[in-house]
């Protein structure tokens, strides 16, 4: 069976901040599939970055799918504003929800496809009993904070173990990775298993420009 085309979700973490409509614009004319929205909390993680009213005024800058990765503690706290401003996907940190299932459903009962994101040191068994509930995984392959950080080798065994997991138990879950994709990464993390490749500083840093950018990382894993 031919794998599923893999997707590509750049993240804005790493565009201009005052111009964050026309960066979304420019990759969502370039091919993106998702639009990744980091939004951290200066807590769970050290920096602050976007709040729901920038999710809002986003929303009318693309048709694509708004991915809200949430690094923030409490996360349940936060979802109904999330969803009221437009995501599609919300993922929220294993490591600072206690009641992950409770979560979950609380999600889902928002009309938005539900996941849980693993820091590279959290095991994948703190998936193991919500598997079957989620729309994604999305695994870390950096820690979270920061965008431009080199990509965490040995993740590349721990994207390769959940492939199998799911594909064993024959779970449709998109497994996507974040931290330090890049061309020469992609085709790496693809092969491994993973199927959503978030792309920030490889994206909105490069020198030739986000769309040739998201171009060369869409060529690297189409010669798969
Ligand atoms: C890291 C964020 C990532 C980040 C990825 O905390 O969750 O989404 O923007 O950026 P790069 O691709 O630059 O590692
Ligand atoms: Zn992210």
């Amino acid at each position: 069976m031919a794998e599923p085309r893999i997707k590509l979700a750049p993240s804005i973490l790493s565009a201009d901040f005052s111009r964050l409509g026309e960066a979304v614009a420019e990759v969502t004319r370039a091919g993106a599939d998702y639009i990744h929205i980091d939004v951290m909390d200066g807590h769970f993680v050290p920096n602050i970055t976007i709040g729901a009213p920038v999710v809002a005024s986003l929303r009318p800058h693309t048709h694509l799918p708004l991915d809200v990765h949430l690094m923030v503690d409490s996360p349940e706290r936060h979802l109904e504003p999330f969803a009221a401003a437009g995501a599609d996907i919300i993922t929220i940190h294993a490591e600072v929800c206690p009641h992950l299932h409770r979560a979950l459903q609380s999600i889902k009962k928002l009309g938005v496809r539900a996941g849980v994101c693993l820091n590279p040191g959290t095991p994948l068994a703190a998936l193991n009993e919500v598997l079957p509930e989620l729309d994604l995984v999305l695994l870390m392959t950096v820690n979270p904070g920061y965008g431009g950080q080199p990509f965490i080798e040995p993740m590349l065994d721990k994207i390769a173990r959940l492939r199998r997991q799911l594909d064993e138990a024959g779970l449709g879950a998109e497994l996507e990775v974040d931290g330090g994709i890049t061309a020469e990464v992609a085709p790496r993390a693809a092969r491994a298993g993973a199927r959503v490749l978030v792309a920030g500083a490889a994206v909105f840093n490069a020198e030739v420009g986000p769309a040739e950018a998201l171009n060369r990382i869409r060529a690297s894993v189409e010669k798969l």
